[in-house]
C-alpha cells in the first residue's frame, strides 16, 4: 500500500508501519511483540478441553475465597467461597481477581492443580494500580514528575509487594488520555497529552513487568481502557463517546500502542461505547486495529461486566446476545458476569460462534500463563515468606517519599513565600486535610494499602521541624461540611501564626471511578474558611489536594503561594515537608491544564485553533473564541511549574531552516541555573504545523527533558525530530506527512518559550 503526501509523491509504507512509527518516534524502540505463541503444550491441552473447561479458561470471577478488600465495584455475581472453590475444581474458572494473601491463593491454586482434571493453574488478578500495601502517588501526580524513569522505579516496585502477596496480573495501567477534568479517573491516568501519555503508559509497563516474565516479581500489566474511555461526553462516567477516527489514532490510541511495544501482553475493553458500537462488541477496535494493524497476539479481558452491559447499551437483545457479540468481537475473557460459562457451550453447539473463535482466545489465555512461567511452577509468586520480607521495606518508603516529592508542582510563589525556614515561624496548619490520614492515598490507594503507613501533613511537617510545638493544626472544617466552632478556633490559629498552611481541595472520594463532578471547584465550605483566613492578613500557602486540575478562585487563587500536591500516597506528609523546607526543590510540571472556570471544559492545550482566535489586545475581544467573561486560556497551563531557583533558557538553535524529507532536525537551547540552589527544570519542545490538509493543534508536545543543574552551571539541551514527528492522520485514517512551514518552541510550558521555525522539505 502506498500512501501520497501533499505534493503527491509516494511514500511507500503500510499503514501499519506508520501508525508504529508514530508511537516509536515518540521516544520509544518499537519491538516486534514479545514471543508469544502457543507451544505444543498449549495445543495438546486445548485438543483434550471440552467447552465447559474453554469457557471457564475464559472467564474471570472476583476472588470471594481471599475476599477483595474495598466496595469498588457492584456487587454482581457473588459466590461464596466454597462454590467458587468448587468451580476451580471443575475447570470452570480461568482467573480470580482482587483477592490477596500469599497463602490462601495458594490454597486455590493447590484446587485448582490437584483437583481439576486438565491442572490449569490459575491467574491471580488485581486493580494494583499505584501501589499495594505501600502506595504512591496517584498516576496524574506522578505523571507531573515528567519522569517516565521514576513511573517505572514506582511500578517495579508495586509489583515486587503485590507479587509477593499472591498476585501475577494487574488491571494498571490506566492510559485514557483525559481531557475533560470533570471526569473522575483524570486521576488514574497520566493527564491530557498524547506524548507524555505514551512515555509513563510504556515506562509503567516495563517496571510492572519487569525483565523477565517468568521471574517470581513480574507482573503482567494491562494498559486500559481500550478504548477511548477518557473521552467520554461531558466528563460524564460511563457515558457514550463521540469522537473522529483521527482524534481517535492521535490522541487516544498511541499509549496503548506505546505500551504494548513496551511488551504489554493483555489489555481490557472500555465499558463505553465509540460512536454507536460500545468498545466492549466493538470489532473495529478490539480485531480490526489491535490484532490485524498492531499484531497485537496477547489477551483482552472485559471490563467488570462490560460484557452483559452490551444489553443496557441496547446493543445486545439479551445475556445470550452480549456473550456472542462480545467474543465475535474480540473479548477473549469476560470479567465476573459469569456470561461466557453460561452461554458459550450452547452459543457454539447451535453455530452461532465457531469453535474457531473459542479456540483462538483460549490459546492467548493459556499461552499468557505459560507466558509467566505458570505451567511450569504454578507456585510462582505464591510463597508466603516473601509476603513480609518484600513488603513496605525501606527502599520502597523512600521510593514513596521522592516520588511524592517529585510530583508536587509549585504554581505560586510571590515573595517568595516558600521554602519555610525550619525555625523562628509559627505555622498554623489548616484545613480539613491538616491531619487527615484517610485522604492521602487517592482512590485506588486504599483498596490494598497498609493504611497504618500513611503520614498526615501534620506528623510529616512536625518531623522537621527545630520546634514541633510551634506548629498549630486545625481543621476548620470538614470536607464538605462545617465543625461546630471550627472557623473560630482556625482564625485564632492564624492570627497566632506567622505563616498559614491552607491544606483544602478533594477528598479521595470526590474523585475516580464514578465520581464525575459538574464543577470543579474546591468545596464551598473550605473556600469560605479560606476566606475567613485570608482575612486575618497573614501569608498563605495553599497546599492542594486534588485527583484534577481544579478551578481556582478568589482568595485561594491569589494566595501567595500554591502548591499542586494531588494525592501522594502513603508518604504524603514527608513529601510536603521535604518540598515546604526545601530539601527538596519543586520541579513537578502539571500534565493536565487548569482552566480558569469550569465551564471552559473539555480544556487541553492542544485544541485547534478557531478562524477567530482571540487576540491579546484587550480591546479587539468582539466576536472571538472566548467566553463573555473570561478569556479561553488556562490559569496555569499545561506544562507549567517553578522553582525555587531560575532557569534561563537562551541561544535556541536550528541545525537547518530546511529539513529534507528523510533527515534529522536538531533543535539546541542552553539552560542556565541562575538563581541560588540546586534544581531540576524540564525542558519543554512544542510544534505547530502551520497550515496542513487538517487544521492542527495550536501546540503539541514533541520532547522534554530533565536537567538538573547547580546554581550558576549551564548545559546544552538537544532534541531530535525527525518528518515522522510531524506527521497526522489524514484521509482513511492513514498517518500522512506534509511539507510546509512548521513552528518550534523551546518551552517552559505549553504557552511561553523561544520559537523559530523551518520548513520541511518535499521528498527527493
Ligand atoms: C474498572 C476497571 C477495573 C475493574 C475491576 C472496573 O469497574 O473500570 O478499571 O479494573 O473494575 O475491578
Amino acid at each position: 500500500m502506498t500512501l501520497k503526501t501533499k505534493s503527491g509523491a509516494p511514500v511507500g509504507a503500510s499503514r501499519r508501519a506508520f501508525l508504529s512509527g508514530a508511537a516509536g518516534l515518540a521516544g520509544l524502540a518499537v519491538t516486534a511483540p514479545r514471543a508469544f505463541a502457543a507451544s505444543d503444550r498449549v495445543e495438546a491441552l486445548l485438543a483434550q478441553m471440552t467447552i465447559e473447561e474453554k469457557a471457564g479458561q475464559l472467564s474471570c470471577f472476583a476472588d470471594v475465597i481471599r475476599p477483595p478488600i474495598g466496595d469498588m465495584n457492584p456487587l454482581v455475581n457473588i459466590r461464596n467461597a466454597q462454590t467458587l472453590t468448587a468451580e476451580v475444581k471443575a475447570g470452570r474458572v480461568g482467573a480470580l481477581f482482587n483477592g490477596v494473601g500469599a497463602q490462601a491463593a495458594r490454597d486455590t491454586q493447590k484446587a485448582a492443580i490437584e483437583g481439576s482434571r486438565l491442572k490449569i493453574p490459575l491467574l491471580f488478578a488485581a486493580d494494583v494500580i499505584h501501589g499495594f500495601r505501600t502506595v504512591f502517588p496517584i498516576p496524574l501526580a506522578e505523571a507531573a514528575s515528567f519522569d517516565p524513569h521514576l513511573a517505572e522505579r514506582t511500578a517495579r516496585a508495586t509489583a515486587i509487594e503485590a507479587t509477593a502477596s499472591g498476585l501475577h496480573w494487574t488491571f494498571a495501567p490506566m492510559v485514557d488520555v483525559a481531557r475533560d477534568q470533570r471526569w473522575g479517573r483524570v486521576a488514574e491516568g497520566s493527564g491530557e497529552d498524547v506524548f507524555l501519555g505514551e512515555l509513563l503508559a510504556a515506562a509503567r509497563v516495563r517496571g510492572f513487568q519487569g525483565k523477565d516474565l517468568k521471574a517470581d516479581d513480574s507482573m503482567l500489566a494491562t494498559p486500559k481502557h481500550f478504548a477511548a474511555y477518557g473521552a467520554v461526553t461531558a466528563g460524564l462516567e460511563y457515558n457514550s463517546v463521540e469522537l473522529s477516527d483521527a482524534t481517535l489514532r492521535e490522541v487516544h490510541l498511541p499509549p496503548f500502542q506505546a505500551a504494548f511495544a513496551a511488551g504489554a501482553l493483555t489489555t481490557m475493553s472500555a465499558f463505553n461505547d465509540v460512536n454507536g458500537i460500545p468498545a466492549t462488541a466493538n470489532k473495529m477496535l478490539l480485531t480490526d486495529i489491535l490484532r490485524g494493524e498492531w499484531g497485537f497476539k496477547g489477551v483482552v479481558v472485559s471490563d467488570y461486566t462490560a460484557d452483559q452491559e452490551l444489553v443496557a447499551h441496547g446493543f445486545a437483545a439479551d445475556d445470550r446476545d452480549a456473550a456472542r457479540l462480545a467474543i465475535l468481537a474480540g473479548v477473549d475473557m469476560s470479567m465476573q458476569s459469569g456470561l461466557y460459562n453460561r452461554y458459550l457451550p450452547e452459543l457454539v453447539a447451535s453455530g452461532a460462534v465457531p469453535m474457531a473463535v473459542v479456540d483462538a482466545s483460549v490459546r492467548r489465555v493459556l499461552a499468557l500463563k505459560e507466558a509467566i512461567g505458570l505451567f511450569d511452577n504454578p507456585y510462582r509468586s505464591l510463597d508466603p515468606r516473601d509476603e513480609a520480607e518484600r513488603t513496605a521495606t525501606p527502599a520502597i518508603r523512600a521510593l514513596g517519599r521522592e516520588a511524592g516529592a517529585r510530583s508536587i508542582v509549585l504554581l505560586k510563589n510571590d515573595g517568595p513565600l516558600l521554602p519555610l525556614p525550619k525555625v523562628g515561624k509559627r505555622l498554623a496548619l489548616i484545613g480539613p486535610f491538616a491531619d487527615d490520614r484517610d485522604n492521602v492515598l487517592g482512590a485506588w490507594g486504599g483498596f490494598f494499602a497498609d493504611r497504618r503507613l500513611n503520614v498526615d501533613l501534620a506528623t510529616g511537617l512536625r518531623a522537621q521541624m527545630a520546634d514541633p510545638g510551634s506548629l498549630i493544626v486545625e481543621r476548620g472544617c470538614e470536607v464538605e461540611t462545617t465543625i461546630a466552632g471550627g472557623f473560630e478556633r482556625a482564625v485564632a490559629a492564624a492570627q497566632a501564626a506567622d505563616i498559614v498552611l491552607l491544606a483544602i481541595g478533594e477528598s479521595q472520594d470526590m474523585t475516580g471511578e464514578a465520581k464525575s463532578r459538574t464543577d470543579i471547584r474546591i468545596p464551598p465550605v473550605q473556600q469560605r474558611l479560606a476566606e475567613a483566613i485570608a482575612a486575618t492578613g497573614k501569608p498563605v500557602v495553599v497546599l492542594l489536594r486534588h485527583g484534577r486540575a481544579i478551578q481556582l478562585e478568589g482568595v485561594v487563587r491569589d494566595a501567595p503561594a500554591i502548591l499542586a500536591t494531588w494525592f501522594l500516597g502513603s508518604e504524603m506528609g514527608n513529601a510536603v515537608a521535604d518540598v515546604l523546607f526545601g530539601a527538596v526543590n519543586p520541579s513537578g510540571r502539571l500534565p493536565v491544564s487548569f482552566p480558569i472556570d469550569s465551564g471552559q471544559e473539555p480544556f487541553f492545550y492542544n485544541g485547534r485553533t478557531t478562524g477567530r482566535p482571540a487576540p491579546t489586545d484587550p480591546n479587539g475581544q468582539e466576536y472571538k473564541a472566548r467566553w463573555r467573561s473570561i478569556r479561553n486560556d488556562a490559569l496555569y497551563p499545561f506544562g507549567f511549574g517553578l522553582s525555587y531557583t531560575r532557569f534561563d533558557v537562551t541561544d535556541m538553535k536550528l541545525s537547518t531552516a530546511r529539513l529534507a524529507w528523510n533527515e534529522t532536525l536538531h533543535v539546541t537551547a542552553k539552560v542556565r541555573n541562575s538563581g541560588g540552589v540546586h534544581g531540576d527544570h524540564v525542558v519543554q519542545l512544542y510544534i505547530r504545523d502551520r497550515v496542513a490538509s487538517r487544521t492542527r493543534p495550536i501546540r503539541e508536545l514533541k520532547g522534554f527533558q530533565r536537567v538538573s543543574l547547580a546554581p550558576g552551571a549551564e548545559r546544552e539541551v538537544r532534541f531530535e525530530l525527525k518528518r515522522q514527528h510531524l506527521m497526522f492522520v489524514g484521509d482513511n485514517d492513514y498517518w500522512i506527512s506534509e511539507p510546509g512551514v512548521f513552528d518550534v518552541w523551546i518551552a517552559n510550558s505549553s504557552v511561553d518559550g523561544l520559537a523559530a521555525s523551518f520548513e520541511l522539505l518535499p521528498v527527493g
